[in-house]
This record gives C-alpha cells, structure tokens and sequence, in this order.
C-alpha cells in the first residue's frame, strides 16, 4: 500500500488535507474549477524492480501504488482485462498494431469497477456509512456492486434516459435509485447528501463537474500498468478513450508517470479523448483552461459519455500529453460497434466505440501513422444498453413449425446453400 500525503489540486498544484476529497481547489475557482488528486509519500516511486510473476493477478498484483491495502480492499476480481490485436479491424484502416484493452471483462461489466473498488475501499476505510453516486449508469452499478460487498447502504442519483438494464444492475445490488427529472436537479441534491449527512461520494456530486472522487480515480492507475506490461512494458504511441469526466484519462496518465518514475518504462504516450459534444475539443481551440458548456444539438446514442461540459482534469491530460480530442457522431460510433462484434468478436457499449471511430479518424488523417501501437480503451460491455444496438438491427426472420417449410424459406432466404455438400467437404 502507498502512503497517503494529501491531496494536490490537479491545475494549480495546491496542497489540501487528506479528507479533502469531496471538494474542489478553491484557489483555482476563479479561472477553472479543477479536480484534486492523491499525493503520495516520495518513497512510493524510488526506482524498484517490476512486478515479479507470483506478484499476483488482476488490480491488486500492483497493490504497492495504491492508496488501500489489498487485505482491506473491497475486491469482486476487477482488473487483470484482456488486451487484444485487432489484425482484421486494423486491416480496415491500415494499422498494423491496433489492440483493445477489454474491460467488458470486470465485475460489473464495466471498467468503473476499477474507480468503485477503490473509492468504496477508501470509504469503508475512512468510516463512511453511505455511498452515493451520479450515474448514468455504468459508475452507479459499480458503485451498487462494491458498496453491497463492503455491506454499505448506497444511493444512486441518475436521471431520464438511462438505460433499462443498467437501472435494473444497480438496483439488483440492493441500491436506491432515484431518478431526477433534469440531469442538473442531481447535484443540489447530492451537495446536500454529502455536506449534511457524511454521504461518501464516489462519483461527481455538484455542478460543474469537475471529475470524480480522487481516491476513486487511483483505480484507473492499473489500467496503463497492465497495458504496460501486456506489451512486455512497452508504452502505446496513442491511447484513446471515450471521455465524459475525463476520470480515467487522468488515472491512465498518472500510472504512466509513475511507471517512468520507478524506472519500468522510458515514454509516455499521446492520450486521446473521444467525446459527445465537443466540450474539450473547444477548449483546446480556444487555449484557455476553462471549459464550454455544449449546446446540445443532436441526442447522443452514447449516453454514458453525453455531457455537454468536460473538465479541466481531461483538458489538461489531452494537452500535456501531445493528444486530441474528436467530437465522434452517432453513425460511426454504432458502425465501430458491428464492425468490433462482427471482425473481432466483442460487443462493447456504443460509448465505448467511440474510442474506435476517433482511431480511424486519426489513421485515415495520417495522424496515427500506420506502424505505431494505439489501444482503445473498450469500457463497458454492449449487453449494458442492448436497446440502442437492437433498433439498428433487421428484423428476425420468423420460421415455421413444418420441417419442409422451414428448410424452403431457409434456402429461398439464401441461409441454406442451393447444393447439398459434396462427398469431399461442406458448404459455406
Ligand atoms: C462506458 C463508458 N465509457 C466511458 C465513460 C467516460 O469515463 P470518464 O468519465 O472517466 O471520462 C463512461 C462514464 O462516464 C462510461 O460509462
Ligand atoms: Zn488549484
């Protein structure tokens, strides 16, 4: 476990007390509202070995660099995700090394259990009784989950628009879902919870956002410690992630750093977000650090990244890191998503394959030249909103119950060859 100093602003460097985890820096209102973030004892990333093999497997095999012990920790087995290569999408637009981290695979479906497992470890850690998150859906049943293993009481703010089945995960954990009539109405509400009865915030919690509970967003770390290793500690040319809050682009970056620190890898890479709106994209136009709230022309099909307004945490990230953002629309995000299932054989979220949409855009730009290595960050499973992928489909061809029906409208429908299979094989 690694010993927490403090708190840091994220913009400013300002430094804050520990238990300050459920504000924003102050100092920094006036120009832009910026999230904090963990500062660790300067012990932690003295130059050390990298993990040795019976170090141990999923989120907890990199223990040391988080702020929670692995014996305290509220665990459901997140983290350890499948990296794959993408031979026949990256065919498609002429990348050689393409690769998927696929944290479809965790918990809750989603790669949110990284930031709950954390966030709710802390919690229990620090004595809290309640947890409470906004969500969309995916951050909310993440939260649900690992607040019922910690046999914590956990109420979830979300609002019209969420996804049916993401509303039945969270309540099927035991939470109380309240469902607010504006997106907006949440965070008084949550304010509230948290000032006057102690809640513990995991996710954001007042208006404007600013990002999420900086304990929470340690999680995130092991996502660039695994990609590391995955590719024998070898770091991607790009990351590309679809971007709400920007929580994991920031906990991505920082386990980058800390792994140039501690001497395991020499580069960082260019960190990309794939967003709705195109809140970041503005800001990185304008130059300032302050964000634009969108107008919001068109409904999103990505409802887990539909905000109209970034952070700074996620500009700042974009920038230093030499990075992009791209505004990505509802055709390509749900063509990436039947081109991922149907080439490489994994259904992710539409959100997630925004970061897939943004990878062809940027190779098609010659932005990505055709050599380096890029992994899109494949967040959440596509059972969580089957409905957005079911409208896109055909119907299904109804058969009837007579044998010799079935088999003519089968090869009238071209789904039974014309010719039956020769002696020396099968047909297609
Ligand atoms: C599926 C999915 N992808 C991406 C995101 C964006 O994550 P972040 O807020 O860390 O940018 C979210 C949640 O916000 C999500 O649910
Ligand atoms: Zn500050």
């Amino acid at each position: 476990m690694a010993q927490v100093r403090g708190l840091q602003c994220v913009r400013c460097g300002a430094s804050y007390p520990a238990d300050h985890y459920a504000r924003d820096c102050p100092a920094c209102r006036p120009v832009a509202r910026s999230n904090l973030m963990l500062a660790y004892d300067p012990a932690m990333l003295a130059p050390r070995p990298r993990p040795a093999a019976d170090a141990g497997s999923g989120l907890w095999r990199y223990g040391d660099l988080l702020p929670v012990s692995a014996a305290e920790a509220v665990s459901l087995g997140e983290g350890g995700s499948p990296l794959h290569r993408f031979d026949r999408a990256g065919g498609l637009v002429g990348l050689a090394n393409w690769l998927g981290k696929d944290e479809t695979r965790n918990p809750t479906w989603s790669f949110k259990d990284r930031l709950a497992c954390l966030a709710v470890s802390s919690a229990k850690r620090m004595g809290a009784r309640v947890i409470v998150s906004s969500s969309s859906g995916n951050a909310g049943a993440a939260a649900a989950a690992y607040a019922a293993k910690a046999g914590l009481r956990c109420v979830i703010f979300t609002f019209k628009g969420t996804s049916g089945p993401m509303l039945t995960q969270m309540r099927a954990y035991g939470a109380t879902v309240v469902a607010c009539e504006n997106k907006d109405d949440r965070w008084k509400l949550m304010e509230h919870a948290v000032r006057h009865y102690g809640w513990f915030p995991t996710s954001p919690f007042f208006g404007p956002v600013v990002g999420s509970n900086p304990y929470g967003i340690e999680g995130y770390k092991t996502l660039a410690y695994e990609i590391a290793e995955q590719l024998q500690w070898m770091v991607p040319d790009w990351c590309v992630l679809p971007v709400c809050y920007g929580d994991a682009l920031l906990g991505m970056w920082r386990g980058f750093e800390d792994m140039m620190a501690l001497g395991w890898t020499d580069r960082m890479p260019r960190m990309v977000a794939a967003e709705t709106y195109g809140s970041i994209g503005a800001a990185l136009a304008e130059g300032g650090d302050a964000l634009p709230d969108m107008r919001k022309n068109y409904e999103t099909v990505a409802v887990s990244i539909g905000a109209t307004r970034g952070t700074y945490q996620a500009l700042d990230i974009v920038r230093r890191s030499g990075g992009t953002a791209l505004t990505v629309g509802n055709a390509e995000m749900m063509r990436w998503q039947q081109i991922l299932a149907e080439q490489e054989g994994l259904f992710v979220e539409p959100a997630s394959a925004a970061s897939l949409a943004a990878v062809e855009r940027l190779a098609l730009d010659g932005r990505i030249a055709p050599s380096q290595t890029v992994v899109s960050l494949l967040t959440a499973s596509g059972l969580k909103d089957p409905a957005t992928t079911a409208a896109q489909q055909q119907d299904l061809l109804p058969v009837p119950a007579n044998f010799e029906a079935a088999v003519a409208l089968l090869t009238a429908s071209k789904i039974f060859p014309d010719q039956p299979r020769t002696a020396q094989g099968t047909c297609a």
